[in-house]
């Protein structure tokens, strides 16, 4: 073969010189793809050491880390988007009571009744939480009715605040004393080290509940600190004391039952029941002792294994920090380790979901009528003592169903144990009914007649509020407070100039 090749170049001497440059070419290109791959090598290394801008101290200031490290911030920024719907969830604004009325009976006398969103993107912390009937008013006229340990969860402001008056004097402040310093929607210093850009925990109530198990932070592997960053937010907690000290109820175990019977030792209510007068307790979204007992966690996966997959932009890999529903994105989320299609994986989640809404359902539909049974045994003279078995059995049906449905993400993270919580919730449920019945005969009545709760606005009318006043008065209060708010936050440089 060689033989002819230099036969035929002998003969023609162009098939020799469009050999050399076509193999000319070929370096050519080999040569370029290989300067790239050393000036991307170079760009990563130089990530870190080329900074545009230093970061010290706590800076809560998202878009001056953005200088820095555009990937994540442009990812992040995207939290902001409200373009996707899967079956059940989303990041569109969604108001659940609309769709779900019985939860205002369910959360009669307690704030929730009032107004209650599924939640959306981490860029919409502070919007939300500043426009929901559920912080009221705070101005000359009006008291708060939240501490300000309620702003633990939405920003960068916290930590920052909490290392200027202290982490006691920050939970024990009103709500309205921090307007105008907690303004940054929640971003980089909530879960990064500015100067290593290490994953580090900010919150305090992480930090003591691993403490009082006797567990250091500091010694969790990497992969750990990608779910324990999320685990300072999406968690349970409760307010402490006279001082609102924000705690995790983990000491004697993170399961349903444990975290129940932490509180029922120390007789804590989060409010009584304005129907059943329950002494009742509200499940805040314990996303992450759920997690740990489904079968992705047992495997060693963290949160941002799925809600911020690693992705590619040339030869750079770096993590989405657009954290959302990661049915958005099937191929670079479920697809990294799965090989079924984008359909099948899409609908393990919702039948694992439409599942548990069946037991859900069933539950609400029942507890709501147990409310309103016991209130009609009140209304009939019951004495304490009669009703004592029944409230004590709503209380556990209601925590089980709150635990389960708070968590949005559960019936996915952990199918087998939600659906556990959901029955024993609505074992608790019936039986509670149950007892009231003996209640109600013994009183002589056998027929109570249910209301007509069949939309948010009746419902919210059973249960005695005037919606209209309250949101008059809270439209007004975004119009005249809330703007003096940002603009002494802007006089005050908390907010950066773009
Ligand atoms: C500082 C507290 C905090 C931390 C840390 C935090 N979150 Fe959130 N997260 C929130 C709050 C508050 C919301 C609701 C925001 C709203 O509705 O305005 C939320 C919303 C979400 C949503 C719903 C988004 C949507 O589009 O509907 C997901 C998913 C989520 N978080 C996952 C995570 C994961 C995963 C982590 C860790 C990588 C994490 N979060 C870390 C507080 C936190
Ligand atoms: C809710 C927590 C959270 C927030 C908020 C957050 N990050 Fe991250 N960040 C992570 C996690 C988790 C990783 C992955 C770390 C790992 O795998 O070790 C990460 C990784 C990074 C990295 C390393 C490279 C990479 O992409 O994997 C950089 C740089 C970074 N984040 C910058 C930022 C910037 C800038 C912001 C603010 C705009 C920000 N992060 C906000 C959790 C967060
Ligand atoms: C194996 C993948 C996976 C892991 C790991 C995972 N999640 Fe999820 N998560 C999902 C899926 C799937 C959904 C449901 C999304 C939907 O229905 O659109 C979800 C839903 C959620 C939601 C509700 C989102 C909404 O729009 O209301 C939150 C909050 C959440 N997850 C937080 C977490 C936290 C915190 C962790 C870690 C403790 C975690 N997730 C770990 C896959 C995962
Ligand atoms: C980082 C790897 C990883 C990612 C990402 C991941 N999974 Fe998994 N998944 C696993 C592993 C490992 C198991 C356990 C497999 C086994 O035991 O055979 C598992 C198990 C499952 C199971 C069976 C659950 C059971 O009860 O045993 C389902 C369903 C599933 N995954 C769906 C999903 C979906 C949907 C997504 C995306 C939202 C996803 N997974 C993302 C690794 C992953």
């Amino acid at each position: 073969m060689f033989k002819k090749l230099a036969e035929s170049i002998r003969r023609k001497p162009i098939i020799g010189w469009g050999i050399f440059a076509t193999v000319m070419v070929f370096v050519f290109v080999l040569g370029l793809l290989a300067a790239s791959i050393t000036e991307r090598r170079a760009e990563i290394a130089t990530l870190y050491n080329n900074k545009k801008v230093e970061i010290t101290g706590i800076n809560a200031k998202n878009e001056e880390w953005g200088l820095n490290y555009p990937r994540e911030y442009d990812t992040w920024k995207k939290t902001k988007d409200m373009d996707f719907r899967s079956k059940h969830l989303g990041n569109m604004p969604e108001d659940a009571l609309k769709n779900r009325p019985e939860m205002v009976v369910l959360w009669a006398g307690y704030a929730f009744s009032r107004d209650y969103s599924a939640p959306r993107g981490h860029m919409y912390t502070i919007e939300d939480m500043t426009h929901t009937l559920r912080t009221g008013t705070p101005d000359h006229d009006h008291k708060d009715m939240q501490p300000a340990t309620c702003w633990t969860c939405k920003s960068p402001d916290v930590p920052r605040m909490m290392h200027e008056v202290g982490i006691e004097n920050f939970y024990k402040a009103a709500w309205s004393n921090f307007g105008s310093e907690i303004v940054n929607p929640l971003g980089c210093a909530d879960c990064h080290d500015p100067v290593t850009m290490n994953l580090t925990i900010t919150r305090p109530a992480l930090i003591e509940a691993f403490e009082r198990q006797g567990k250091d932070i500091a010694q969790a592997t990497p992969q750990e600190m990608r779910s324990l960053v999320c685990a300072q937010c999406h968690v349970e907690y409760y307010f402490k004391g006279e001082g609102k000290y924000l705690t995790f109820p983990w000491d004697g175990g993170m399961t349903v039952e444990a975290m129940e019977d932490y509180y029922d030792n120390i007789e804590y209510a989060d409010w009584v029941h304005a129907l059943s007068k329950t002494p009742m307790l509200k499940a805040q979204h314990p996303d992450y002792e759920l997690f740990l007992l489904g079968p992705h966690a047992q495997r060693g996966l963290s949160c941002s294994d799925c809600h911020m997959p690693y992705m590619a932009e040339g030869g750079i890999k770096y993590s989405n920090h657009q954290v959302m529903s990661p049915l958005k994105n099937i191929s670079s989320t479920c697809q990294t380790c799965h090989r079924d299609s984008e359909d099948n994986l899409r609908n393990y989640v919702y039948q694992y979901q439409d599942k548990a809404l069946e037991i859900r359902n069933r539950v609400e539909a029942e507890l709501t009528k147990a409310h309103i049974m016991a209130k009609a045994a009140w209304d009939n003279g019951a004495d304490d003592s009669k009703m004592q078995a029944s409230l004590k059995l709503i209380r556990q049906a209601q925590w089980r169903w709150d635990f389960a449905v708070a968590s949005h993400g559960a019936s996915f993270h952990a199918p087998v144990e939600t659906q556990r919580i959901l029955a024993h919730g609505l074992d608790r449920t019936m039986q509670a009914q149950l007892e009231l019945q003996k209640v109600l005969f013994s009183l002589g009545i056998t027929d109570i007649e249910m209301p007509d709760i069949s939309t948010k606005e009746k419902a919210q009318k059973y249960i005695g509020l005037d919606m209209e006043k309250l949101q008059n008065e809270k439209d007004k209060w975004i119009q005249t407070t809330l703007p003096e708010w940002l603009e002494k936050a802007k006089s005050e440089g908390n907010l950066a100039l773009n």
